[in-house]
């Protein structure tokens, strides 16, 4: 397929399964040649091999290996796409270790790779920051605080970003999705397969072909115009309601 942006290449965070591997395929498919990144070589380099894009086994929040990688590399798109959800449950309930590194990999990594990718962009005028943002950042679900507090930065960060690069021809867009069928569960449910399926079970969920749809509809926009923000939700998904003390715990 001939090209139908005027981008030349891509860098895609948590290429290894999932949504970034599936924004992998279609990123391919449209012509534009991809560098794929994420920490398990093996599934990154399967990907890989299915869809042409170049392997870069990485750690996102390894700021100086993420610098010496993208300074070799002229990158038009970034899609920030990589993320995780270490634990569930109150705030309390979680290890400091799981807090941090849900805000380094959710949020302080995705800022890193923007700070890093925007030099070559401003000054060749020219490219794209796709943020793969969460429902979670807009709405409440229950036990994701540092997630949503992350997730909610990204949201914070875009509006900034699109507000700093104005006059740039710098795009940036924020996708939000709500519940994908992956693997995402799957660490925080400790690899308990049933509680992991039971979250797909009684409803129908979004795909990650769908999301890899929505970065190339935003992506082949005709110059001048922005998707700032999309948000990509079941149909079978609505927040809403309100959760009230009981009326032994109330005062008064
Ligand atoms: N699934 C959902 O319901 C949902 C909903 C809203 C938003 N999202 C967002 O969508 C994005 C993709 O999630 P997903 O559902 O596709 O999750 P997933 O299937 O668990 O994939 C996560 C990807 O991120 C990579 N990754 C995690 N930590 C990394 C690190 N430190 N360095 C490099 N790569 C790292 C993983 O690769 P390695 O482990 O190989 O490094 C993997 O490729 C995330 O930003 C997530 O927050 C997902």
């Amino acid at each position: 397929m001939t090209n139908p942006t005027s981008y030349k290449t891509a860098l895609v965070t948590g290429a290894s399964r999932g949504i970034g591997a599936a924004i992998c395929r279609h990123l391919g498919q449209l012509g534009i040649q991809v560098h794929a990144v994420a920490r398990s070589a093996d599934s990154l380099k399967a990907i890989c091999a299915e869809t042409g894009a170049t392997p870069h086994v990485a750690d996102i929040t390894d700021t100086a290996a993420m610098e010496k990688l993208m300074g070799e590399l002229d990158i038009d798109v970034l899609v920030n796409n990589a993320g995780a959800i270490v634990g569930l449950g109150p705030i309390e309930t979680l290890s400091a270790s799981d807090i941090d590194q849900m805000l380094d990999i959710n949020l302080r990594a995705p800022l890193q790779l923007c700070r890093i990718a925007l030099a070559g962009m401003v000054k060749r005028q020219r490219g794209h920051i796709i943020n793969i943002g969460s429902t979670a950042g807009n709405y409440i679900f229950p036990g994701t605080s540092a997630y949503a507090a992350a997730k909610a930065g990204i949201t914070a960060a875009n509006r900034v970003l699109r507000y700093d690069l104005a006059g740039s021809n710098v795009r940036v867009t924020e996708i939000s999705p709500g519940r994908v069928e992956t693997g995402i569960y799957r660490q925080a449910l400790n690899n308990d397969d049933s509680k992991v399926d039971a979250l797909y079970k009684d409803m129908r969920s979004v795909h990650p072909d769908d999301i890899a749809r929505s970065v190339v509809t935003a992506l082949t926009m005709r110059d001048g115009v922005d998707i700032s923000f999309m948000e990509v939700v079941p149909t079978d998904q609505a927040p809403g309601g309100h959760r009230y003390p009981s009326q032994t715990q109330q005062t008064s």
